[in-house]
């Protein structure tokens, strides 16, 4: 088969790596255009970016693709996959209506507590002064997020009533996000720690993937400020089994019987970002109808499975047949940022030693390469994933290979999975 993924970071590098060792598959297509994707077997790159559903079909039709793969959240809002089954072509990615639980956060915030999926408490707002009245009437610190997508900005978490009144303005009426944050959903604070669980569905039944954790933050110890996820470690030992029940139960049940409900044809990834509170209370803190990144990065080399057969078991509904299979413990994945990151992109700086690398995987998000050398071209640069039978010895491997890699101004957390 044929594969087209669409896409431009080191998470759809991580889908491109997966599938190409599926023997089924005859060569991917990717439409990023970061570097290393060339020096892979089977995989050609920089065919156009993100784009439109037309550049797509079109692209499709000439190169006869099989299968297309969408990766990031904005075509998949934008109804990309729609279009693509409307042509005639095998796509893996939610529908634009499933994407409304990423797409809209009022939309994911009703559909959560119409299925009784537990979440915190909301108002959504479209009129400032009565968003702005509400917010007087809490304690912070206040939740105040942008109902459309931001590229992961879209949430801030306001420490005083005046930090929140600033926010609610930018959002509403600077329109910092554009049309995104005219509406805001103001919801209560959840403390505790972060997860990340990751599914493939095929619309009546979903299988999910080892649990994650993204650390946003750029610097140890979870300060400094956000970025696009600095790295992930996979398995969370603090998500017990008894966790992991809940979490099917009241969220990923819960999710199925809701799409079905709402005539929803779901056939690509559902991500839960849960917090579990110091009482171990469980909530959802947001939908994504796409993969994570960094966490596809981690996830997918602990996946035994043939990738390709687990997508075409979704696409015909038969992911109940699939028995997911695990080739590694654990892993640990980091983010090799610029010195710049989050302000700005590095661009122009030689990285070498990747030859060198022989115990962990590489996958290149901004990257690009000219006459046979490879250059930073973006913010984050390049994830490095090492597995292993524990955390411990991830991440002892991930931290000696990245040693061996180098560019001007390099930077990257050095706690990851500690
Ligand atoms: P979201 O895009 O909704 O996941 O929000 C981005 C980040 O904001 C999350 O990963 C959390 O760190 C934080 N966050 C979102 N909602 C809440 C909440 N209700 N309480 C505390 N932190 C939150
Ligand atoms: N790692 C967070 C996300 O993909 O949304």
């Amino acid at each position: 088969m044929k594969v087209l993924i669409i896409g431009s970071g080191a998470r759809e590098h991580a889908f491109a790596w997966k599938l190409a060792q599926s023997p089924q598959c005859e060569r991917v297509y990717s439409s990023v255009s970061a570097a290393a994707i060339t020096t892979a077997d089977k995989i050609q790159r920089n065919i156009f970016g993100t784009g439109t559903a037309d550049k797509a079909i079109n692209f499709c039709k000439s190169n006869k693709i099989d299968l297309v793969v969408i990766g990031p959240e904005a075509p998949l809002a934008a109804g990309m996959a729609d279009d693509l089954r409307a042509a005639g072509i095998k796509t893996f990615g939610a529908s634009a209506a499933g994407a409304r639980l990423e797409s809209s956060k009022e939309y994911s915030k009703q559909f959560m507590q119409k299925y009784n999926i537990p979440t915190a408490s909301y108002k959504s707002f479209t009129v400032l002064p009565e968003a702005s009245e509400y917010v007087k009437t809490l304690t912070p610190p206040v939740v105040i997020k942008a109902d459309g997508l931001a590229a992961g900005k879209g949430v801030s978490i306001c420490a005083t009533t005046e930090e929140a009144q600033k926010t609610l303005r930018d959002f509403m009426a600077v329109a910092v996000f554009g049309e995104s944050g005219r509406k805001v959903v103001i919801e209560e604070f959840l403390e505790g720690r972060e997860a990340s669980i990751i599914a493939f569905c095929d619309g009546d039944t979903y299988k999910t993937l080892p649990v994650s954790r993204d650390h946003k933050r750029l610097l140890d110890g979870n300060s400094g400020p956000n970025t696009g996820g600095m790295g992930v470690y996979s398995p969370v030992a603090d998500i017990t089994a008894q966790d992991l029940d809940f979490i099917k139960t009241n969220v990923f049940d819960n999710f199925i019987k809701g799409i079905k409900a709402e005539g929803i044809d779901y056939r690509g990834i559902i991500y839960a970002g849960i917090m579990k509170g110091p009482d171990g209370k469980i909530n959802v803190l947001e939908f994504n109808a796409r993969s994570g990144d960094p966490e596809t990065q981690a996830i997918l080399p602990l996946i035994k499975n043939d990738l390709l057969e687990i997508i075409l078991a979704c696409l015909d509904k038969k992911l109940a047949e699939v028995n997911l299979d695990f080739d590694a413990a654990a892993s640990v994945c980091v983010t090799l940022a610029g010195g710049d990151y989050p302000q700005s992109a590095s661009k122009g700086a030689e990285i070498t030693g990747l030859d060198n690398v022989r115990d962990a995987l590489v996958f290149h998000a901004g990257t690009q390469i000219v006459n046979g050398k490879i250059y930073t071209n973006g913010g984050r640069v390049l994830s490095v994933v090492a597995a292993g039978e524990n955390i411990e010895a991830a991440r002892a491997k991930v931290y000696a290979e990245i040693a061996k890699i180098n560019f001007e101004g390099m930077q990257y957390r050095k706690d990851i999975g500690e």
